[in-house]
């Protein structure tokens, strides 16, 4: 997917924003609900963007415009009316965050293109166990997930996913709910991580056989961090 501006000044590779990387797919970048790309090195990581050259309300209206024609790329791809994925809707739902898979060597400096994207969150749900009881949880959900037509079935949609389990220390794929799977995503989880035994549910989300397993603690997202930004104490 295009843009007609430069994603290398908006994701700037020296400014370590780069969560993981492959020569053949590409640079993933993470990108929180203030809609602004996480920078990661020292052992942690937080959404300073001091490395960026752009003004900070521009690089939002950016990272959104990104984000507003993935979501309808991905809706489009789904067959759905609306898109889930928009820069407002990120901006709405805080502890969301999009993963973006960006090739930097489409055309040089400037040209380079998004080809994919994916969509987490934690959701607080009500889910059958199986064996007749509902559980109460807090996993961590697969709300929306595209890679280009261009490019599909050329493993990007795996390494963006196993990027972003890997950033979200999700220790199996089995431990998470996927809201409304399309036949695609249905058979990329079969394939990829061997989920094709669901346990059925009163709602839209599909989970597998093995979910509620040695279930790690769903913790909340973990205590905030604190950072000066523009003058003003800020917790992310
Ligand atoms: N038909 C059937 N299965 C497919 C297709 C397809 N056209 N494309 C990918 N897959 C599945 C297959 O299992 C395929 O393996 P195979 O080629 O051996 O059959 C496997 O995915 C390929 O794995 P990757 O190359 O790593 O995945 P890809 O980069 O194609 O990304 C994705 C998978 C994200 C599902 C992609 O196909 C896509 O964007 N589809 C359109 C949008 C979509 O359906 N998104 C999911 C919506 S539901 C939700 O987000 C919760």
């Amino acid at each position: 997917m295009d843009f007609p501006f430069s994603l290398n000044a908006i994701f700037p590779p020296e400014v370590g924003l780069t969560l993981s990387s492959s020569a053949a797919h590409g640079d993933v970048i993470k990108v929180g609900n203030d809609l602004l790309p996480v920078v990661f090195g020292g052992g942690g990581h937080s959404s300073v963007v001091g490395g960026c050259n752009l003004q900070v309300h521009l690089l939002q209206q950016r990272v959104s415009e990104i984000l507003d024609t993935m979501g309808e790329a991905s809706a489009s791809a789904q067959g759905l009316r609306q898109p889930i994925t928009s820069g407002p809707k990120l901006r709405m739902q805080e502890g969301q965050q999009v993963y973006l898979l960006v090739n930097r060597s489409a055309d040089g400096r400037r040209g380079s293109s998004v080809v994919g994207m994916i969509k987490v969150g934690r959701k607080n749900l009500f889910l059958s166990n199986g064996s007749g009881d509902q559980v109460e949880l807090n996993p961590l959900c697969v709300l929306d997930i595209y890679v280009h037509e261009s490019r599909q079935r050329s493993g990007c949609g795996k390494f963006l996913f196993e990027a972003m389990m890997k950033d979200q220390k999700v220790a199996s794929p089995r431990f998470l709910a996927i809201d409304r799977p399309s036949p695609k995503l249905v058979s990329f989880l079969a394939k990829h991580y061997g989920l094709t035994e669901k346990i059925p549910q009163f709602n839209n989300y599909v989970i597998f056989e093995g979910f509620f397993t040695d279930r790690p603690f769903d913790a909340s997202p973990g205590p905030k961090r604190t950072r000066i930004y523009m003058g003003k104490l800020q917790h992310v």
